[in-house]
């Protein structure tokens, strides 16, 4: 597997500026990202696969990314299948607090097991520190304005009408 390959997986529903802050991050760290909406059977989802796969695309565009970033999804089997499949050496997981680096840490350790394979935490900016998806599912599904949270097209995309940023 190669180092110098990296996968940041996630949920991504829907993709906050955290995320995008962590994918900006990773992309300038490795040589090729795949950036992997997986199905998470722990959570409901508020959006289908295929359009979290789209916010993803055009956020990573306006946010001006590199273009060594890949947008993919995987919904059959494990994450480690994935990372092989392209051969990834490494994992990377955005940590915004210790809440975090307790829910990451078993499924990091258990990738190693079942793949050989690192997770790298990488610790976004602070501002973002208090932004979750299910937070912003909440404020959008009570009618609030999640422009803050979320890359202009995941704001434009949840509320047309504030034709925000
Ligand atoms: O954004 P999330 O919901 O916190 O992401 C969690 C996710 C999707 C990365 C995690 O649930 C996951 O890795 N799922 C893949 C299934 C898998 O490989 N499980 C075994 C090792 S943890």
């Amino acid at each position: 597997m190669n180092n110098r390959i990296a996968v940041v997986p996630g949920s991504f529903d829907p993709p906050t500026l955290g995320h995008l802050d962590v994918i900006r991050r990773a992309a300038a760290l490795y040589d090729e990202l795949h950036v992997l909406v997986v199905h998470n059977p722990g959570k409901e989802a508020m959006l289908p696969i295929a359009q979290r796969l789209s916010l993803l695309e055009q956020s990573i565009g306006e946010e001006g990314v590199e273009g060594n970033v890949v947008v993919a999804s995987w919904s059959v089997g494990l994450l480690v299948d994935y990372a092989q499949d392209v051969d990834a050496g490494v994992l990377v997981k955005g940590i915004r607090s210790q809440i975090d680096v307790a829910y990451e840490t078993p499924m990091a350790i258990v990738n190693r097991h079942l793949a050989d394979i690192e997770t790298v935490f990488l610790l976004p900016d602070p501002a973002h520190a208090l932004v979750s998806s299910s937070l912003v599912r909440q404020v959008a599904a009570l009618g609030g304005d999640v422009s803050p949270y979320v890359p202009g097209a995941v704001a434009r995309f949840l509320d047309p009408g504030t034709g925000a940023r």
